[in-house]
């Protein structure tokens, strides 16, 4: 029986990051939550919007991937890794359902994701350099952040665009409880000054991949 190394696991996860920025993760364990749903024939302005929507998130999810692979290479903590690992494969459905969603509304990736995949994955390392209870925080305040970004997008999704609306409601949910998860395991109640500071930071992301 051969076993797994640490080079094998790396590997994994190196083709896991380009299948992520390229928009080529394919299908999950989890399917779409999208998927029970009738997709309604949207109005040309309403599947723009709707795409360009779902590529903020799709882009999201690449970064939430290269946060977690960041923190969990710099982490020292067994335990955090492993559960960073964990989480990573949970927004993995993520991922393909942002994808699956692109796809049907004829809308690309970003250009862009490499670009906010290479500042994330930088913040996971800086964030887990830092400290245990540092890098958890900072995943919980990501989260808090991630769940009030979904809501905005919940309300702003053409009204009869369901399956865009199930897909960000499921993903609010498992993002909210990534969030508990951190604070329970240690992490830090980051200050609301440091919070707003990763808002405005985060505004960048959303507010140039809405365009390209
Ligand atoms: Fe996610
Ligand atoms: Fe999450």
């Amino acid at each position: 029986m051969t076993s797994i190394t640490g080079a094998d696991r790396f590997v994994a996860q190196l083709d896991r990051v380009l299948r992520a920025v390229t928009g080529n993760i394919g299908q999950t364990q989890r399917s779409s939550p999208s998927n029970s749903l009738q997709d309604d024939k949207l109005l040309e302005e309403d599947r723009l919007k709707s795409g360009r929507l779902m590529r903020v998130n799709h882009c999201g999810e690449v970064c939430a991937q290269a946060l977690y692979l960041g923190q969990s290479l710099a982490s020292r903590n067994r335990q955090t890794v492993k559960v960073m690992s964990q989480a990573a494969e949970e927004e993995i459905d993520h991922l393909s359902w942002c994808e699956q969603r692109l796809a049907e509304l004829d809308t690309p990736v970003s250009y862009l994701n490499p670009l906010f995949f290479a500042a994330s994955f930088s913040a996971g390392i800086a964030s887990a350099l830092v400290g245990d209870k540092f890098n958890l925080g900072f995943l919980a305040a990501t989260e808090e952040q991630v769940v009030a970004h979904l809501e905005e997008h919940i309300a702003q999704v053409p009204e009869n665009d369901h399956r865009s609306r199930a897909i960000l409601s499921q993903m609010k949910d498992d993002e909210n409880s990534h969030r508990v998860q951190a604070l329970n395991r240690g992490g830090l109640n980051f200050p609301s000054a440091m919070k707003r500071l990763m808002t405005a930071a985060s505004r960048l992301m959303t507010r140039t991949t809405y365009w390209v």
